[in-house]
């Protein structure tokens, strides 16, 4: 094996900007056949900086694009976090009668000497996102008191024929409607005594969704950003609550009083979600930055710093215990871009381990399903000495990802380490041991037990780490195995 130390972070298949820096998702929207992803970028810089919003579009959520920058900053501050909504019905007057795009998002002035204002602001397009112009009359919502007041995520009450805002406000999330966008009533405020609080509260959403499958059963998810402390490992991280909404009131279920996260790998922050089409019963997709507060600014890469997840689709599932917990999975256009190369039935290890061996590969889906009840565990990018750990630990109940010596990790001291999610059983029954791994130059996306189990992590392996292997419990069939390389999607800047 060579010895050469070779890096190359940019993704395969995931969407990284063309240069400097990014964090946030922003501004999910589906409009007139193409998906937009804003995002934070510092376009001059490898670190945080003064912030825009990058724009790109994809027609298939593999693909991505990337346009001219959106929004700049202006005189009333940075362009922060925040959403974009179809105004179908022209209730902003923006558009003489026709649909268009709207972007809400926070304003960030530093001040000297005093505290920087967040207000939340206006942008809207004609041209389906191509160029932006700012409302002449922002900001259009300013709290008297909140400092930390952020991250706008507007939808559309359809019931009360009316947008609502979730914003961020500190320690809290406050709720506003309005009829066009631009004059805005609070309706109620939520989180204190409920939840983790051990850092400020981001980029919150709210959004519906059936339960188990079952449209007559509806409901309400809120995810919260919980920004990084030096008193959590963990650092920045997506905690949700599940409920009821009235168009004016949070009312968290009974089992919300027990904190749960998105994601139990440490690389998945400020994510939100969005729907592709206009009617209700459409899917629930949801992006996140793949990186941590922690040490987002310190990560390897060069030209470019920052990833975002795959796109994935949300769903609720009822557990054992009667409560309801959130699952994700990859969505589908991924499987378009796989090139199959190990398909396994009924495979013993020993037989499973002969498929991988001569493999060689940076960027590849791996899908798994075992008897409930199996451990086992995947060695992905391995080679040199580096290997992340992938796997099932039946006897703990849980999926795990063990990047303690996956590659560069120097950067930051609390960066390696072993993440687990627990195997939560269903309402009929116990935890599924599949397992599915999305690898990329940069990354692990684990999704166990039907994808009620997440983690995602970013890794920094050398190029040449790219061997792949399987252990497991002595006597264990993997029911399937597949491999598939994840093509480089064609036309676009991924
Ligand atoms: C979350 C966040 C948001 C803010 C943005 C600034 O990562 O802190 O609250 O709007 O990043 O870039």
């Amino acid at each position: 094996m060579s010895t050469m130390i070779q890096h190359d972070y940019r993704s395969v298949y995931h969407f990284s900007p063309r240069e400097k820096w990014m964090n946030d998702p922003n501004g999910m929207v589906f409009f007139q056949g193409e998906y937009h992803l804003f995002y934070q970028h510092h376009p001059s810089g490898m670190k945080w900086g003064p912030m825009h919003w990058g724009h790109a579009v994809s027609k298939d959520l593999v693909a991505w694009e990337e346009l001219p920058i959106a929004l700049a900053p202006d005189e009333l501050g940075m362009i922060f976090s925040g959403s974009a909504v179809v105004d179908w019905h022209d209730t902003t007057g923006f558009f003489g009668g026709e649909p268009g795009l709207v972007a809400i998002f926070t304003h960030h002035l530093e001040r000297e000497g005093q505290a920087a204002l967040q207000t939340q602001s206006l942008a809207y397009s004609k041209d389906a996102g191509r160029t932006w112009s700012k409302y002449a009359g922002n900001p259009v919502l300013a709290h008297p008191s909140f400092v930390d007041f952020r991250d706008p995520k507007v939808f559309w009450d359809a019931e009360k024929e009316r947008w609502v805002m979730i914003v961020a406000c500190g320690q809290t999330v406050c709720l506003y409607h309005s009829p066009d966008l631009k004059s805005w009533t609070f309706a109620s405020e939520f989180g204190e005594g409920i939840g983790f609080h051990g850092g400020v509260w981001e980029c919150p959403d709210l959004f519906p969704l059936p339960v188990d499958g079952d449209a007559s059963r509806q409901k309400w998810v809120m995810l919260v950003s919980i920004g990084d402390s030096p008193d959590y490992p963990e650092g920045s991280r997506t905690q949700y609550f599940t409920g009821e909404f009235d168009g004016e009131t949070f009312v968290p279920d009974a089992h919300s009083r027990t904190v749960r996260w998105l994601d139990y790998g440490r690389d998945n922050y400020a994510g939100v979600s969005w729907s592709d089409v206009p009617a209700e019963d459409g899917r629930r997709l949801f992006i996140g930055w793949m990186s941590n507060w922690k040490y987002a600014n310190l990560t390897p890469t060069e030209g470019f710093r920052g990833a975002m997840t795959v796109p994935r689709e949300l769903s609720l599932r009822t557990l054992a215990d009667g409560s309801t917990a959130l699952a994700q999975q990859p969505v589908q256009e991924l499987a378009a871009a796989r090139v199959p190369l190990v398909t396994l039935k009924d495979a013993t290890i020993a037989e499973a381990q002969q498929a991988l061996a001569g493999l060689a590969l940076e960027s590849y889906e791996l899908r798994a399903e075992a008897a409930p009840g199996s451990s086992y565990a995947f060695r992905v990018r391995a080679g040199g000495g580096e290997e992340t750990i992938v796997g099932v630990d039946a006897s703990l109940g849980e999926a795990y990802v063990d990047r303690s010596n996956s590659g560069l990790s120097g950067f930051h001291e609390q960066f390696g380490g072993r993440h687990a999610a627990k195997l939560e059983a269903g309402r009929d029954a116990g935890p599924s041991h599949d397992l599915t791994i999305l690898v990329d130059r940069a990354s692990v996306e684990v999704f166990a037990n039907d994808g009620q189990a997440v983690l995602t992590d970013l890794i920094y392996p050398n190029a040449d780490a790219a061997g792949l292997s399987v252990a497991g419990d002595e006597g264990l069939v993997l029911a399937s195995l597949a491999i598939y390389a994840i093509r480089q999607p064609a036309g676009g800047s991924v």
